[in-house]
């Protein structure tokens, strides 16, 4: 690759960074305290607040590169471009500059510091709906940048307008699926030609139909976004421009490594090459031969998003994030079954984790040291055992003609084969699969892994946000309590807030005692009773540890962070952390604060839950 994939994240941040952007940390890969969804599945995700007005720390323009994880794409992998772990290099105004420092700036990444062809590049906007006009604008923009370059860019020749249904972002996508309080936009993409000489199209299943960039042949490549997210859904559905007029950014970094390369296969690339390649040394095949490039790019996505995701300390489990994660890890030991015709050993597993680390030491994703023993041991467990049970399933799958929503829980029950994994290996085989009763458990099941469902959606943090604002503030008390009752070099390894409830993960490897219990309840609705102020500042990190704040998550914050302080000098400050907040503003609306279930995470991890009851 003539710019390496290091090179460009290097690049777009300093691009950037020299136009008056924070290079902000990545957040993680588990939302904190967002219940909408389970994965950080875009970079604008920990920044929602932000976008809908709250000052950031760090200013109003921002840049990063976010690990990402896309739950919904699992389905598509196996082919050249998608994949479920991606990185998301991206840039943000939060009511500062808008579409003409955006697109210039967007075209000059490009053309300059990637040096790709201006004539490969191809631009889509917004053609507008009943409520929001074509983006005309966009399209002036894009012309005279064209111009700029000696090149005629005509509409529906390089400039082409779609509906909302391509070019409307939000997370829920276009208007009418957002839920109230939503925030979302028109948006301008850049796609990357590949086909004059490939030929992709002709050769696709659409040849049939004219080719265009968001034809799905394969030809074009889409490889940044610029959302203008200026817009927010109302309760009565309708959509009103927000205060800020803001810019969300998202260009996936594989596929511009891709388009340098000038080959679409993302797999081809230095984020993937060398993973490719421990596949065919343990496989024996080769990724020339086409039949191999599914599976072996299945293995490679999967390998790399679950080392991702048990780094952020996602473990497998029977449901939501820990299902998603113990799917990633039984598909790729089927895969890698079906390629070896032998049960993975864990060290195939461990060999690719090990190559997946060095693949991203210019980052500061993974700490080798701490790292790779942790995702070498998750995985060997879990591949240990599964691996004894997979070629009896394997077998009975073999055996069955079709099945049903029995056989299949059975599979699942018996064989640890996810659901999932089931009807693709049927379908594999030309097999029916008996819908009907088959596709309730499926979906039953679907529902509990789905990501970013909109079941999710209706019950977070949009809909609840008073809820969750109030179990915010009582989970800062609760790890106050912690450290105060039950160890005080007790850490915070985790928080996950829905509207019913808080969880909170810390470092303990016994029970809490009910004494332990009793003084941590008592304690907490005593400062709720005190009624203390809840203050919200700003303060460089280093200023806010020395005041004494807690920070556990280190590297994920950028200079500048938000503190927020339970308490003051004249009640006595009771709780001090560095959080992006929200949180309510005096203790006393929390109601009553009550423990519930408490349970082992992993070694030295404990769970607790807890309620708010109004008084
Ligand atoms: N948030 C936008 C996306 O994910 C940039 O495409």
């Amino acid at each position: 690759m003539k710019i390496s994939s290091a090179q460009i994240r290097q690049k777009y941040l300093k691009f950037f960074a020299d136009r008056g952007h924070a290079i902000i940390p990545s957040a993680s890969l588990v939302p904190e305290n967002d219940p909408t969804t389970l994965f950080t599945s875009s970079g604008m995700q920990p920044l929602v607040p932000y976008l809908l007005g709250q000052k950031h720390p760090a200013g109003k323009r921002l840049v990063n590169s976010q690990k990402s994880f896309r739950a919904q794409d699992i389905e598509e992998i196996g082919d050249n471009r998608h994949t479920t772990f991606f990185e998301m290099l991206g840039n943000w105004s939060l009511g500062d500059y808008f579409k003409k420092e955006q697109l210039s700036w967007i075209f000059e990444f490009l053309t300059k510091e990637l040096e790709l062809d201006p004539k490969q590049l191809y631009i889509t906007v917004f053609q507008g709906n009943s409520s929001v006009p074509k983006d005309i604008e966009s399209i002036k923009i894009w012309k005279e940048l064209f111009q700029s370059v000696g090149m005629v860019a005509d509409e529906n020749e390089r400039i082409f307008a779609y509906p909302a249904q391509k070019n409307w972002w939000s997370r829920s996508g276009e208007p009418d699926k957002m839920p109230a309080k939503e925030p979302g936009g028109p948006d301008s993409e850049v796609f990357f030609d590949f086909g004059q000489n490939l030929l992709i199209h002709e050769k696709s299943r659409y040849k049939n139909e004219q080719c265009h960039p968001n034809c799905d042949c394969g030809r074009f490549m889409e490889i940044a976004n610029s959302v203008f997210m200026q817009y927010q859904k109302q309760p009565d559905g309708s959509l009103q421009e927000l205060r800020q007029k803001n810019v969300d950014f998202g260009g996936g970094l594989e596929r511009l490594a891709a388009v340098v390369n000038n080959n679409p296969d993302i797999f081809k690339t230095d984020l993937y090459i060398s993973i490719i390649q421990i596949i065919e040394k343990i496989t024996g095949h080769s990724y020339l031969e086409k039949i191999n490039r599914p599976p072996m790019r299945i293995i490679a996505d999967h390998l790399k998003a679950a080392s991702f995701l048990i780094v952020d300390d996602v473990y497998p489990f029977n449901k939501t994030r820990g299902y998603i994660l113990r799917r990633l890890l039984r598909r790729s030991a089927v895969k890698l079954y079906a390629l070896t015709d032998k049960t993975p050993q864990s060290e195939m597993f461990n060999e690719i984790a090990s190559n997946i680390i060095q693949t991203y030491q210019n980052t500061d994703y993974f700490d080798p040291i701490i790292d790779l023993p942790k995702i070498s041991s998750v995985i060997s467990e879990e591949i240990n055992k599964f691996g004894k049970v997979l070629a009896k399933g394997i077998k009975m799958i073999e055996k069955t003609d079709s099945i049903d929503a029995k056989s299949a829980f059975d599979l699942y029950q018996s064989y640890g084969f996810p659901i999932e994994l089931t009807a693709e290996l049927l379908e594999q085989k030309g097999q029916k699969i008996n819908l009907g009763e088959f596709k309730d458990e499926f979906e039953k099941h679907q529902n509990i892994s789905r990501t970013a469902s909109k079941g999710m959606f209706k019950g977070g943090l949009i809909d609840h946000s008073e809820a969750v604002t109030k179990l915010h503030t009582a989970t800062h008390l609760l790890h106050t309590a912690l450290r105060k009752f039950v160890g005080t070099n007790i850490q915070q390894k985790g928080s996950n807030i829905t509207s019913e409830r808080l969880r909170f993960d810390f470092t303990q490897s016994t029970r809490l005692t009910d004494k332990q219990k009793q003084d941590i309840e008592i304690w907490i609705n005593q400062q709720i009773a005190e009624d203390l102020p809840v203050t919200r500042t700003i303060d460089s990190l280093s200023g806010a540890k020395a005041g004494g704040a807690l920070a556990f998550f280190g590297e994920k914050y950028g200079e500048k962070v938000t503190v927020y302080t339970i308490g003051n000098e004249k009640t006595g400050i009771v709780s001090q952390e560095v959080c992006g907040g929200p949180h309510v503003t005096r203790t006393g609306v929390l109601g009553s604060f009550k423990l519930g279930k408490e349970e082992t995470v992993s070694a030295g991890v404990r769970r607790v839950y807890a309620f708010l009851k109004p008084k």
